[in-house]
C-alpha cells in the first residue's frame, strides 16, 4: 500500500493507528485561546438628546436603558410610574411627538431628537391641565398610582379621535371616528386601574371632550 500524496509505502497497521489518532484529536476539547482582558465594571454608554417637557435634555446612557428608567432614574421625573415594566399596565404612558407610548417598552436612545411629555409637563398643581382638573372633579382615581399614565393616555386619546385615527370599535375605519363611551373604553383599555376607578375616569374624559378639551 502506498500513501497517495507521498507515494511512500504505508502499512495497514499504520493507517489504522493514524485514523485512531485523528479521531482522538477530533473528540478532544478545543484548546482555549487567550482572550483579551475584560474591562470590569465599565458599561459602554451612548449619548442621547431629546426634549422633555419643553426642556432640552442630554444623557449618556447604557443603551439598554428604557425611556421609563431614563425619565425616572436619570431625570428624576418620578411622576411616570413603573407598574409591570412589561407593557401590560399602561402606568408608564408618556406622550412622544404627540402620540402615547409605553415608556417601559422603548429604549431611551431610540428617541434622539424627540419631544417627550410626561405628567409633569402637562400641568402644575397651580395650573392643572384640563384633563388633570377633570380627574380631580370626577374622582378619577383612588390610590393614584395609575393616574399619571391614565391622564397622559386620555389626553392623547382625544387627539387621536380629533385626528381621525380609528379604534377597534370604530364603525367606520375610513371616516372620522365619533367620540363615544365605547371609543373611550376601548382606547383606554391599555391603562389598567387596580382600584377600579374606570367609570369615573370615563366621566372625566367625557367631560373634557364635551368642553372641546377645555377645563
Ligand atoms: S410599566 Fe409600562 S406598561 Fe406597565
Ligand atoms: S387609582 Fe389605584 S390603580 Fe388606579
Amino acid at each position: 500500500m502506498h500513501d497517495e500524496n507521498t507515494c511512500l509505502p504505508v502499512s495497514r497497521r499504520g493507517v489504522i493507528a493514524g485514523g485512531v489518532a485523528t479521531a482522538t484529536l477530533a473528540g478532544a476539547p478545543a484548546i482555549a485561546r487567550p482572550q483579551p482582558p475584560m474591562k470590569q465594571g465599565v458599561a459602554p454608554t451612548m449619548p442621547v438628546s431629546f426634549t422633555v417637557n419643553g426642556k432640552p435634555r442630554s444623557l449618556d446612557l447604557d443603551p439598554r436603558t428604557t425611556l421609563l428608567d431614563a425619565l425616572r432614574e436619570h431625570l428624576h421625573l418620578t411622576g411616570t410610574k413603573k407598574g409591570c415594566d412589561h407593557g401590560q399596565c399602561g402606568a408608564c404612558t408618556v406622550i412622544v411627538d404627540g402620540r402615547r407610548i409605553n415608556s417601559c417598552l422603548t429604549l431611551a436612545v431610540m428617541h434622539e431628537g424627540d419631544k417627550v411629555t410626561t405628567i409633569e409637563g402637562l400641568g402644575t398643581p397651580g395650573d392643572l391641565h384640563p384633563m388633570q382638573a377633570a380627574f380631580v372633579r370626577h374622582d378619577g382615581y383612588q390610590c393614584g398610582y395609575c393616574t399619571p399614565g391614565q391622564i397622559c393616555s386620555a389626553v392623547a386619546v382625544l387627539d387621536e379621535i380629533r385626528d381621525g385615527i380609528p379604534s377597534h370599535v370604530s364603525a367606520d375605519i375610513v371616516g372620522k371616528p365619533a367620540f363615544s363611551t365605547d371609543e373611550v373604553r376601548e382606547r383606554m383599555s391599555g391603562n389598567i386601574c387596580r382600584c377600579g376607578a374606570y367609570s369615573n375616569i370615563v366621566e372625566a374624559i367625557t367631560d373634557v371632550a364635551s368642553k372641546g378639551g377645555k377645563a
